[in-house]
């Protein structure tokens, strides 16, 4: 790869020169079947991605946000309920309890994971909470272990938003136990720049029982399990063959993917050491028992935005996730919280910063990146 020109922040181009000749094979294979939408390829994704799992089934989607939306009506989430999440997210962690006339309660972020609070949402919970949506940000899984058996005790459904943790795990009793299998569903995003990325939109719910699979499975076609005969009212979210078939094809590399991934932020916090970085950046913190599969590598920067600028004007690419949190959006003001109610993840918007990411991303690259850092930091 060169070492003048832009760096991307993802580079899909440089992925799918790696797997061009088993996707068209397999868009091939799609084409002549001559069959769209579900079908035998998205069955066999789905059976894949719940082996890959260890996962009782799994049902795809259109989107993450339908996986979202559609657990939450497997679990009968309905006006006057509550939902527990965090506010340090992307948008959609949130709308989907909106969507259902459920009201969305807040429970603040950690500062060095990210993560929501396993404590603030335990303190958040109350008679009307329904559901607990834990969010795996970034790609390091929130730590599940206690809160699963507390919301249990509380009737309260766990719902996993997994939509940037396909693959992301955490030791439990000695053995591993990915994203998605710790609640009662898990909810995941192939939107193209996930560490699995379809080429167009798809989604996934991985569900620990088959009373949960089967309803979703309903609802995503309608609320249909027979042809016209409706039981309820459901969406409409299938997911394309094409994009199974994609899917298939990128699975069988995710774990190689992810391990390259981690190399990146090795080498990463290893540039921010060499160049004497650590004072103005922190570098994001894998914590324990966590395999982090760094779907985003994000910092806490000092000065972020004339930073970022500054790497701009370098042909270096750096993205904002996020730059407003959830209970300050307009949409959400209804809710009534303010400024300051969420204090962690208030700070967090003004200091983080997403540095190219991606598994092709080279040596070289990334000296460049940490290289403009230090030369930001000197002037
Ligand atoms: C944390 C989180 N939840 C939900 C979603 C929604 O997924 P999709 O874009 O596939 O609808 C995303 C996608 O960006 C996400 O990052």
């Amino acid at each position: 790869m060169p070492d003048t020109g832009n760096i991307p922040s993802f580079d899909m181009r440089r992925n799918y020169a790696r797997v061009e000749g088993e996707i068209k094979e397999a868009l091939d294979r799609v084409l002549s079947s001559a069959q769209f939408i579900l079908g035998p390829e998205v069955a066999a994704f789905e059976n894949e991605a719940a082996g890959y799992l260890e996962t009782r089934r799994a049902v795809s989607t259109a989107s993450g946000t339908d996986a979202l939306l559609l657990a939450l009506m497997a679990l009968g989430v309905k006006p006057g309920d509550e939902v527990i999440t965090t506010p340090f997210s992307f948008f959609a962690t949130a709308s989907c309890v909106s969507r259902l006339g459920a009201r969305i309660v807040f429970a603040d972020v950690e500062p060095d994971s990210y993560n929501i609070s396993m404590e603030r949402a335990r303190e958040a919970a109350t008679e009307r909470t329904r559901a607990f949506i834990p969010v795996h940000l970034f790609g390091q899984m929130c730590s599940l272990e206690e809160i699963t058996e507390f919301m249990a005790s509380r009737n309260i459904a766990v719902a996993e938003d997994c939509a940037q943790a396909f693959g992301a795990h955490r030791t439990r009793g000695g053995a591993i136990a990915r994203a998605g299998v710790w609640g009662d569903m898990g909810c995941f995003s192939f939107f193209p720049t996930k560490n699995l990325g379809a080429f167009g939109d798809a989604g996934m719910i991985s569900c620990a029982s088959d009373a949960l699979a089967d309803r979703v499975a309903k609802l995503r076609a309608h609320g249909s399990s027979s042809s016209y005969l409706h039981d309820e009212v459901g969406v409409n979210s299938r997911m394309d063959a094409i994009q199974a078939a994609i899917l298939r094809v990128r699975l069988r590399h995710v774990e190689t993917w992810a391990e390259e991934r981690r190399n990146v932020a090795r080498r990463y916090n290893l540039l921010f050491a060499e160049r004497d970085l650590y004072e103005h950046v922190t570098p994001p913190a894998e914590t324990d028992g966590n395999r982090h599969t760094y779907h985003q590598y994000v910092v806490r920067a000092k000065r972020r935005d004339e930073l970022s600028a500054f790497m701009s004007e370098r042909g270096i690419a750096t993205r904002v996730y996020y730059p407003l949190a959830l209970h300050l959006q307009p949409c959400f003001a209804y809710l009534g919280y303010g400024k300051g109610d969420f204090p962690v993840a208030e700070k967090l918007t003004g200091e983080v910063l997403a540095l190219p990411m991606f598994p092709e991303l080279t040596m070289p690259e990334q000296e460049r990146v940490v290289g403009a850092m230090a030369e930001f930091y000197r002037s």
